[in-house]
């Protein structure tokens, strides 16, 4: 197992229905380490940089233009096997798939408002931390006690 870095978004709606605390919560207590956060209203060259490679497909400017409505909470979690284990916690991207139990099994109502975003892969993380994170702006620390985990 390996300590990785992923990419984290909760989107307008996590912020508009006041539920980024919960979020937060289901992520802390599966002992995902925040070491950069930030609340901002993305950009829109940002948006479409983000979600290039889906640039052709029909949603792609409701996507856009969803990430782009009201601010979001961009954030880089850290944690042995971060990239799969923040993906599982999300559930499916598509609604009806996404089982209770995850966020988006138990948050999300339609596909296109689906709460949250996490890097699919390494190479996607890294990507993606860099496009919404200078390195100044990502804090490594040591766990306080190991035994809470
Ligand atoms: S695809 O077509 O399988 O490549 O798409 P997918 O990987 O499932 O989703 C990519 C992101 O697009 C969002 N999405 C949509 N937005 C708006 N409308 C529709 N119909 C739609 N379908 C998918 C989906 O939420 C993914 O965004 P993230 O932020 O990664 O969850």
């Amino acid at each position: 197992m390996a300590i990785q870095r992923t990419f984290t978004m909760l989107k307008p709606g996590a912020l508009q229905r006041r539920i980024v605390g919960e979020i937060l919560g289901r992520i802390e207590r599966k002992g995902l380490k925040i070491i950069a956060m930030k609340l901002m209203q993305i950009p829109r060259d940002l948006a479409e940089t983000h979600y290039a490679e889906h640039r052709e497909k029909p949603f792609f400017g409701e996507l856009t233009g969803y990430i782009t409505s009201a601010p979001v909470i961009a954030m880089v979690l850290e944690g042995e096997e971060a990239i799969s284990r923040v993906r599982l916690l999300c559930g499916a991207t598509k609604v009806d798939q996404a089982q209770p139990g995850t966020i988006r099994g138990d948050y999300a109502t339609q596909t296109q408002l689906n709460i949250i975003h996490a890097s699919d892969a390494p190479e996607s993380a890294e990507r993606e931390i860099g496009l919404f994170f200078g390195d100044e702006e990502i804090i490594a620390y040591e766990d306080g006690n190991a035994e809470w985990f």
